[in-house]
């Protein structure tokens, strides 16, 4: 989605501001544009498409300014156009704002400044802020850096919604403002300069300190200093934060794609998420989490609450949660958890996963947790997001940062860590201290080694792919977490190569599915736990009779009745088994996306971070 890149300090801007943006474009965006300070004006330059176009723009060379904003636009309001591109400014070209975010309210607040008198040039929520800006400003005796301040106070005040901004003037044109409510922004320091984005990865190459902002927290930005105000505009001091992802975990490091790279980092972000949490023969303990016995035994339920990727890692490990906990584990949609009045209350653990912590949905859901007084504990792979701040708790994935859209290292960071947050609890509990848990910890730490082999036989998958990218049509089947590592097949086949696929249960095939299955069409199955692989095996026997083209990623040693491929992966704990046979589906998707020319990191209307609903 959108992304916000800013900078004031004693360099040139542009080009530092430009390069931010190219950071943030596998955000997901359709164009793009930047503000900067010259000598008594502010310029403007921007366009539908792709950041690089912005080099095309005539004039883009002569900006000599050290003060500037930036943004991609990815459009909710308005068509993507240059006229609907930030930055915006107001009608006197005095103030340029960039916005991240929806402002609910726009209709009224573009009414009111109809009436004042004020015209708008495009469709965008984000044009009244600059004329909002404007007209407070104009309400205001004074005109020093408070009046800004006062009038970027008031417009926020009036605007309801979601909304990180960056305001620069000509009045003041050695000062910025930024503030954020509900939408990440955060503030990286150098030495007499400050770089801002909505993103980290985009401005690592220039700092690893950064301040990170709540809601409604007002800052005033000179060169040489940082002032903090509250919703009041009280001052505040804020602390500087060391940030540990270097700027080469933000680049693809000789891959030819940020998602190859992604699939081959798996084994050491898996390691970095187990970290000092387990070691041989000692309880699971959690650096930051300590949930007391009590508070465990008390719980009647826990949900597991995110969107898409990361929903799929609940599903993977919500079976650990019933089996070792004995509490009854749902796991949900944010988007649907948040709009159907779940039956919470303080007998609910709520736990979110989220990559980004920035997921619109996942972060209402927690709000919605919070007000009916369960506890929320966040899971995720980014310092001080906003999800981390809003809940009771927070555990951290080190997965580095994820900059491919489609989801692969989060992925099984994020059932490594459910995993041990599952035994830690049944640790807790007591419930059950038995050699099952302690099998499945010695398992754990194989993993990130196990995840190496895989990695070294990625040939056959490329040939497999080979055969199969033309097609229009495929099918994913399993059966317990086997069928969660289906769902994720399959919607890492849809985000990357664009193919229709569909994940089913295998014991649901007959039930309707099994009337698409025709010459041409592709099943792909899982079969990790030999209690259920006869079962699987039948249903694939049902699609080979009715002519499918058939691939089979499992553990066991199988007998060929006339699959077309069959993958072998180490074998593991069956309950650990997703992070496994994930691996080999992430790089199918991977290879057919290659296979049909497209682009793998950016694929088509998807964005990294969805920060509206
Ligand atoms: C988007 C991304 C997915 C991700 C999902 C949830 O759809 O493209 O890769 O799984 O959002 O994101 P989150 O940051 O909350 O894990």
């Amino acid at each position: 989605m959108c992304g916000i890149v800013g900078y004031i300090g004693t360099k040139k801007a542009c080009p530092i501001l430009i390069n931010g943006l190219l950071r943030l474009e596998y955000r997901g965006y359709d164009s793009a544009g930047i503000s900067t300070i010259e000598d008594g004006y502010v310029s403007l330059m921007k366009n539908k498409g792709r950041v690089m176009n912005l080099y095309d723009l005539e004039g883009i060379d002569d900006l000599n300014g050290s003060i500037g904003i930036a943004h991609t636009r990815w459009a909710t309001h308005g068509k993507p156009c240059k006229e609907n591109s930030h930055p915006h400014m107001d009608n006197s070209n005095t103030f340029s704002v960039v916005h991240n975010g929806i402002i609910e309210n726009y209709n009224e607040l573009r009414d009111f400044l109809t009436k004042e008198g004020y015209s708008f040039r495009s469709q965008t929520d984000t044009e009244v802020i600059p004329n909002l800006i404007h007209y407070y400003i104009n309400q205001d005796t004074q005109k020093d850096t408070m009046a800004f301040l006062r009038a970027v106070q008031k417009t926020c005040n009036a605007m309801q919604g979601s909304f990180a901004i960056e305001v620069i003037s000509s009045l003041y044109p050695d000062n910025m403002i930024v503030v954020r409510k509900d939408s990440p922004l955060v503030i990286g320091k150098g030495k007499r300069e400050f770089y801002i984005c909505s993103d980290i990865p985009a401005i690592l190459s220039f700092t690893r300190d950064f301040y990170l902002l709540n809601d409604y927290e007002y800052v005033l930005l000179s060169r040489d200093e940082a002032k903090f105000y509250d919703k009041e505009l009280a001052p505040i001091t804020k602390e500087l934060k060391n940030i540990e992802w270097d700027a080469s975990s933000a680049d693809k490091d000789g891959f030819e794609d940020y998602m190859l790279k992604e699939i081959f980092e798996q084994p050491k972000s898996i390691r970095e998420t187990i970290g000092a949490k387990l070691k041989s023969n000692e309880a699971i303990a959690f650096e930051d989490l300590s949930l007391s016995k009590d508070y465990l035994t008390s719980l009647h339920k826990i949900y597991i609450i995110a969107c898409g990727t990361a929903m799929h890692a609940g599903l993977g490990t919500k079976a650990l949660f019933e089996k070792f906990c004995h509490i009854p584990t749902e796991v949900d949609i944010a988007s649907e958890f948040r709009y159907r009045d779940p039956l919470i209350d303080d007998k609910t653990l709520c736990i979110y996963i989220s990559q980004s912590g920035e997921t619109a949905d996942t972060i209402a859901a927690v709000k919605l947790a919070k007000s009916k007084g369960a506890k929320t504990l966040a899971v995720s792979n980014v310092i001080g997001s906003s999800i981390t701040r809003e809940a009771d708790y927070c555990i951290y994935t080190h997965a580095g940062p994820e900059i491919a859209v489609a989801s692969t290292k989060a992925y099984t960071a994020q059932l490594v860590l459910l995993s041990l947050l599952a035994l830690y609890m049944a640790e807790v509990l007591q419930e059950n201290s038995n050699s099952e848990i302690e099998n499945i910890k010695q398992e754990l730490l194989l993993l990130p080694t196990k995840i190496e082999e895989i990695l070294k036989n990625t040939k056959p998958v490329q040939d497999f792919a080979k055969k199969i990218y033309k097609e229009s049509d495929m099918f994913f089947l399993g059966r317990g977490v086997d069928y969660a590592v289906a769902l994720e097949g399959s919607l890492k086949l849809k985000e990357i190569s664009y193919i229709h696929s569909e994940a089913y249960a295998a014991g649901e095939l007959k039930h309707g599915p099994i009337a698409l299955i025709e010459n041409g069409v592709t099943v792909i199955s899982m079969i990790t736990n030999p209690d259920l692989a006869a079962k699987t095996i039948s249903n694939i026997q049902e699609v080979i009779t009715r002519g499918a083209k058939t691939m089979v990623v499992t553990n066991q040693e199988l007998e060929n009745k006339g699959f077309d491929f069959i993958y072998t992966i180490p074998k593991t704990h069956p309950m650990l088994s997703p992070v496994l046979s994930v691996v080999p589906l992430q790089l199918l998707s991977y290879y057919i996306s290659k296979e049909k020319g497209l682009d793998v990191d950016k694929p088509r209307n998807l964005a990294k971070s969805v920060t509206v609903e």
